[in-house]
């Protein structure tokens, strides 16, 4: 239990003292839970938010492979060897549901919005149903974790009561929380939400590991012999959930992670790409890549969060502390009078950490590129591209 002398000490060194500012206007709880939000906060992994993304970093390709690639037999047996992988139980469904889908503007989780007013069609309800179609096919059970946070928790888990799972077994699903993080002023100050609170949001998709391994999941994984862990947002309206196709190729090449990507829609299309940093798998921003680079034929698979993982290598990494990076925000906070303040403009930074930096320690890593018409159709926004408006009319 934290004492107000420890936590004071602890914010003088780490020049943070704005967070007791209002203490003494707090009632003995608020004090107290002031005091434990402050305690669970690692100021040095704060300091690594300070340190700038690599500038000239070495940027190559990774090549990746097709369907074309391949001939139907091969594509027939690859399919096969993947479907026996899922009837052996040697794969693992996990879902990132943890965001708050600010773009979107949605009154609940992301994966509640649905394309013609009825639950059955909500993001979460269409991928449970490739789930469920897939275990018909085996005739085995796809074990589903499903990563929520503190602001999503209670509503993701009773929209999955209230609809019986989606015809899922309830004993298949797990849900599990991502931690939160604090955010920064310009000057690097951890801002509070209000008097007795300190601005918290989830930590990013890259909390997803840790919070795995804190939760025993990675462990279960490994005790049961799963071998690859099927990792994909919760956002895009045509995922192949739990591929068949993809976890053979996935299976054959034999890399630590594999990657579905889509070809960029033109070169200009500001997405990450999966290639190499400096020798080492990685999902370039686009603002990393210079504009002959963008142009590049080798350049073009645009990341659309669709991975298999192997679970050894998940296990092997899963310690490591990721990077915070900035994400420049409107953060409703208090002056130094207290007033609470809604800003127009951004006047903060939240702390996101990308699964993706993972990447960089795997050994190997194969992108298996797909037909962007069939397999991706992204929900970010409500109208204009990748948006729920778009989804519905693909749909209805
Ligand atoms: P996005 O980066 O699109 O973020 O997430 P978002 O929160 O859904 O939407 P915006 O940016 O606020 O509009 C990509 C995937 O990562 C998950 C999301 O749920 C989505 O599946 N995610 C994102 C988390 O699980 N946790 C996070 O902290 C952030």
């Amino acid at each position: 239990m934290a004492t107000y002398e420890t936590i004071k000490q602890k914010l003088e060194t780490n020049k943070q003292e704005q967070l007791l500012h209002f203490y003494e206007q707090l009632n003995e709880e608020e004090q107290r839970d002031l005091l434990n939000q402050i305690e669970q906060i690692d100021f040095d992994q704060l300091e690594t938010a300070n340190q700038k993304d690599e500038e000239n970093a070495r940027i190559t390709a990774l090549p990746s492979h097709t369907t074309e690639m391949f001939s139907p037999e091969e594509l027939t047996k690859m399919r096969e060897h993947g479907c026996s992988l899922i009837a052996d139980g040697k794969v693992a469904i996990v879902l990132l549901a943890g965001g708050q889908g600010t773009r979107l503007g949605h009154d609940g989780p992301k994966g509640t919005v649905n394309m013609d007013g009825s639950p059955e069609t909500s993001l979460f309800a269409l991928q449970a149903k490739r789930i469920q179609a897939l275990q018909h096919e085996m005739n085995t059970t796809l074990p589903w974790y499903i990563m929520t946070s503190p602001i999503n928790d209670d509503a993701t888990k009773a929209f999955f009561h209230d609809n019986q799972y989606f015809g899922l077994n309830r004993d298949q699903v797990t849900f599990f929380q991502q931690e939160v993080s604090p955010a920064l002023t310009p000057d690097g100050k951890v801002m509070l939400a209000d008097k007795a609170t300190v601005f918290q949001a989830p930590n990013g998709n890259g909390g997803v590991f840790v919070s795995m391994q804190k939760a025993g999941i990675l462990a279960k994984l490994q005790s049961t012999n799963i071998k690859w862990i099927f990792f994909n947002n919760i956002d895009n309206a045509l995922v192949q959930v739990a591929d068949p196709l993809f976890i053979g190729y996935a299976d054959q090449q034999g890399a630590d992670i594999s990657s579905k990507s889509v070809k960029k829609a033109e070169p200009g299309e500001k997405v990450g790409v999966l290639g190499q940093r400096n020798g080492k798998p990685s999902v370039i921003e686009y603002s990393e890549l210079t504009e002959e680079q963008r142009q590049q034929p080798e350049l073009q698979d645009a990341n659309i969060g669709i991975h298999l993982f192997k679970v050894d290598f998940l296990e092997q990494t899963a310690n490591r502390v990721l990077p915070y990076h900035f994400a420049h925000k409107k953060i409703a906070t208090i002056d130094e009078q207290g007033v609470a303040v809604h800003p127009a403009e951004p006047n903060g930074y939240k702390l996101e950490k990308f699964y993706f930096d993972v990447f960089p320690y795997a050994s190997k890593m194969s992108i298996f590129q797909v037909d962007r018409a069939n397999e991706f159709l992204p929900v970010k926004n409500k109208t204009g591209k990748d948006s729920l408006e778009e989804a519905k009319e693909r749909f209805n």
